[in-house]
Order: C-alpha cells, then structure tokens, then sequence
C-alpha cells in the first residue's frame, strides 16, 4: 500500500478542503466523457504546439493520436494540454525573444497541472530548446517527440531544402541570375510537407541534440515528419512516457556536465548550427552547467567533422536519416564521448549503442571517425577586444581564405541602418572590407534576430562576389552559410564594445589563434564610449518589459536571470 499520488490526485487545486477538490475535479474530468477506470490512472501531460502560425508543425494532429495509442497501451491516461508555438518565421522580431516565454509556459503547466510524466512535442527552431529548459526546471520525468524534418522539393532537376536553398536562390535573385517569375516558382517548392528545415538547420541540429543528450527516444532525431517511422516513434515515445512514472529520470538528472560535453561533441561532428550553442548553453544552465567557450573551442578542436549535410555539406536529413542518422554518429563518436550517461530510456548510452540492431551505414553521408570530412569540429569561439565574452564562427560553413585576414570595417548602427544603406550603389565599399552589424543583440529591441547574414552589398554580389568577413551580435539561421562571425558578447546594446566601432577601423580575423580585434587604440575607445548617447528607453509593460530587464548574454545562452539556478564553474 503506497500512499504516493496518482494522476488526477496530483496539486490539487485550493478550495481549503482537499476531499472536496479531488471530487470537484473528477467531477469535471467526467463531464469530458472519461470513465471511473480511465481517471484512476496515472496521467502522461502531452505539450502540444500546433499552431496556425507553425507550419513545421502541421502534422501534430496525426502524431498526438500516435502517443496517446502509446500512452493508453500502456496503462496511463494521455492529456494533451496546449503551450504557445514559436513558428520561426511568423514571429517578430525574431522567435529567440519568446523562447523564454514558451519555456516558462512549459515548466509551469507542467508544475501545475496533475500529470505524473510529460511528452513534449516540439520541433521548430526554438520550440525544443524552451521545452528542455522549462522540463529541466520542471523536474517531473519528461519525454521529448520531436516533429522530423520535412522532404525536400524539387525545381528543375534541383533538390530544393529549407532553407540554405532559400538562400541561394535568394542570393542568385539578388545577383540578378534569376528572375521574378523563377524566384516565385522557387518559392513554391521550398518547403513541401510538414516537418522542420531539411537541412542541419537549427531545428535538425537541436532534435540531434535532444538525442545525444538522451531526451528523446533513440534513432528518433532525423525521422522524417512525413514518414511512418515517426508514428511509430510518437506511439513508443507515448508508452515510454508511462514506464518513466515514479522514476527518478528526471530531464534535470539526464541533463548534466557529461551529457553537456556529448552533446556539444555532436555537435561539432554535424557542422551543426550556431544557434545550438546558446541553447544548449540555456538548457545546461537550467541544470546547473556552466558550458564555457574555452570548454568549446577544446571539443571543437578534438572532435571532427563527420557529417555531409547542407548548409556545410551536400545532402539533407532525409538521406542522414536513410544513411544511419544519429545512431551512427554517436557510434562513431564513441570513443570521445561519455558512455555512461543515462539516456531516457534507462539504458547507458554505451548499452544504447552496443545493443544498436543495424550499424549500417552510408559513408558518402557519415564519414568515419577514422576518415572524417574535417580534423576540428564545426564551431569555434572566438575573443579580442570587440569579443570580450566570445564570439562564435562556425568555421566549417565558412571560406577559410578568409580566416586570417585584416580588413577595413564598414559599419551598419542598426537593421535599419543595413536595410537602408545596404544596396545603395554609392556605398563604400570593397570585398576586402569586413561588414560591421552594430546593436542587433540580445539587448536590442531587435532581440537578437537571424541578421548576421548580412547580405552581400549588391554592387559586389552582382561581381560575383559570394562572401566577406561580417561581424555582428545578431544570430545566424542554422541554415546559413559564409564567414560570418555571430554573438559578440556584450552586445553593442547593452555597452559592449562593438557599439564603438566605425566605418574605416582597422579589424583583425584570426581563427587561428581564436581572436576578432578591433585595431583602435584604447584611449580612443574610451573617448568614443563617453561620446556614445544615452540607451533608448526600454518597454514599460508586459512581456516586453520582462524581457529587457532580465534577458542575459548570449554567454548565458539569452536566459532570464531569474530562470537560472546558481551555476558551479564546469
Ligand atoms: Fe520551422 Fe525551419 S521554419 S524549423
């Protein structure tokens, strides 16, 4: 006899007679049709984001009933309850800004709703990482489903994938190789079903990580969204769910130092996106991990490339699914990676690979540890005077002509500023000129959009000219491509440094010995910070207001302070 809560008796709410509750909220539960037998089980809390304005999520419908199937086969009772949807392209100005509100959304229905474990179903760009961060702080046994990639269209002969080949085309349009009528066809078949980006974008990198990390279901990352595999995989997850009740296998306890480092090895060996690194900063945070970037840079220099896929490489994830998707990466890994992590399935990740029925795989996709497509990971951080707190560059989707070079910057003060100034023909402006994006960060009012892809001024793109150094405190869509050095920290908006750069300043690039640096003298750093105006108000209500008092850096992975438990040093 255990006197343990069960399902519906879980936080009760407060009507000052706790009898009276637990009948007022069977009650109700009856009024939804459920028999006597269904309310006494213990309950799976399902997180559904399906969303008018998120179109990766289209197929969650279909996916709810599969791990619902799961979920009641295995003797729980499945209740889906809806959090908001971050659809990357439908937010302004940019989804990074409400990822801490989704992950607040999450952890708080789960504390206050009567669920005994949680699936999360997420997919889209930020929609994992703000479900991993709320169940981590959450602290209730948690499951992550995620949506699976889209397939890729198809334009005259061309495999098309969202969204590096929307860049692409976007960047012949703009060179003026393609025309109006051709652009508009190709926006047509850019993204043809439902799923995330196709490539080793953002959403891809993050589902890897989810695995690697051990949060979601084994071999389930690059599961195409469209295919049967996925069902299969919702209707497992669902009765997964249930075997996690009354367990310890909390996401705070899988989510520790070691299960941090394999999943920035993996991310390293995809090429993966920039982005991941905030969020898996944000999502260790949670769990009381510091990641370091100098920890960063000593992985990405021990871990290789090992992974062919757009926007580093030629393939997108359907074919890394059919090549041996995660479970060959991490097989090939192995030998650098933490063995023992507890994965959510019980199992050690070393008991996961060693009981890998299938260990096929297509090497034209996933390259041997032994062969790999690159000696150092896809990442790097970088310091110097503008980057005090780090910079990334993802150096695998980069020129690396371009790695060691001193140019002129040409500064932009703002978005506005580079969308005004951008293709004018009488901008000054050179190849060898590096591009400066000032005050698009975690501190702007911009909240730190995908805008570190500056464009290629036009004048230059239509000579042909492909890539120049660009220097910003702005994100990069995972999906992006070109030397592009992104999250300088502190931002220009909250008085860091690289709000002190302008137009002719002399700037130095050099991956090598890991530094950006800013060629001015400090005595007239310090005279241009005591002429720079004072910062523009910030907003004075609501979600606004709480994000411009509490967001940090993106060294702390854009996290709310009060979000954070007190972090060790890693
Ligand atoms: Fe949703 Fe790319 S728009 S993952």
């Amino acid at each position: 006899m255990t006197d343990r809560k069960v399902g519906l008796e879980h936080g009760l709410t407060n009507y000052g007679d706790r009898d009276f509750s637990l009948y007022l909220r069977r009650s109700f539960a009856r009024s939804m049709g459920y028999s006597a037998e269904m309310l006494a089980r213990p309950v799976v809390g399902i997180a559904y984001t399906p969303s008018g304005f998120n179109n990766c999520h289209r197929h969650f419908p279909e996916l709810l009933e599969a791990v619902k199937r799961g979920v009641l086969a295995s003797g729980g009772l499945p209740l889906a309850f809806p959090t908001i949807s971050l659809g990357e392209v439908f937010l302004s100005p940019t989804s990074l800004k409400f990822r801490n509100l989704m992950s607040i959304d999450t952890e708080e229905m789960i504390r206050a709703q009567p669920m005994d474990a949680v699936v999360l179903m997420g997919g889209c760009d930020k929609t994992v990482p703000a479900q991993l961060m709320g169940a981590v702080s959450a602290g209730k046994p948690a499951i992550g489903l995620v949506a699976g990639p889209m397939m890729i269209g198809r334009h005259r002969g061309e495999w098309l994938g969202a969204c590096t080949d929307c860049r692409r085309f976007w960047a012949r349009y703009r060179a003026g190789d393609i025309d109006a009528k051709e652009i508009s066809a190709v926006e047509d078949r850019l993204a043809v079903t439902a799923g995330t980006c196709a490539v080793m974008g953002t959403a891809s990198t993050m589902a890897c990580l989810a695995e690697a990390l051990g949060m979601i279901l084994p071999g389930t990352a690059a599961i195409p969204a469209v295919h049967a595999d996925r069902l299969r995989a919702a209707e497992a997850t669902g009765a997964v769910a249930v075997r996690l009740i009354g367990s310890n296998l909390t996401p705070n306890r899988i989510v520790n130092e070691k299960s941090v480092e394999n999943a920035l090895r993996v991310l390293m060996a995809l090429g993966g996106s920039t982005n991941a690194v905030i969020h898996l900063t944000a999502i260790a945070g949670r769990a009381g991990v510091e990641l370091t970037l100098k920890r960063l840079n000593e992985l990405s220099d021990t871990t290789p490339v090992l992974v062919n896929l757009k926007p580093v490489g030629n393939h997108y994830m359907e074919d890394f699914f059919a090549a041996g998707g995660m479970g060959a990466v991490l097989r090939e890994l192995s030998p650098l990676l933490h063995l023992d992590c507890v994965t959510i399935t019980g199992e050690s990740l070393g008991e996961r690979l060693a009981s890998d029925s299938d260990p096929w795989v297509d090497r034209s996709i996933i390259a041997a540890l032994k062969e790999p497509l690159e000696r150092a990971g896809g990442l790097v951080a970088l310091h110097g005077n503008i980057a005090p707190k780090g910079a990334i560059l993802k150096r695998s989707a980069a020129d690396a002509k371009l790695f060691e070079h001193e140019g002129r910057a040409v500064v932009f003060s703002s978005l506005a500023d580079l969308a005004g100034r951008i293709d004018d023909p009488a901008l000054d402006v050179d190849p060898a000129d590096i591009l400066v994006l000032q005050n698009a960060g975690p501190h702007s009012p911009d909240a730190m959009p995908e805008a570190g892809y500056l464009p290629i001024p036009k004048k230059l793109a239509s000579k042909g000219i492909k890539d120049m150094i660009r220097v910003s405190d702005a994100r990069m869509s995972g999906t992006a491509f070109g030397t592009i050095v992104l999250h300088v920290t502190p931002d220009a908006a909250s008085g860091g440094p690289l709000g002190l750069v302008r137009t002719g300043d002399r700037i130095k690039l050099s991956v090598k010995n890991r530094r950006i640096d800013l060629k001015v003298e400090d005595a007239e750093l310090k005279r241009r910070a005591a002429a720079e105006k004072a910062p523009a108000a910030k907003p004075n209500r609501g979600y606004g207001k709480l994000y411009a008092e509490e967001i940090l850096g993106a060294d702390e992975g854009c996290d709310f302070a009060f979000l954070r438990p007190r972090i060790g040093k890693a």
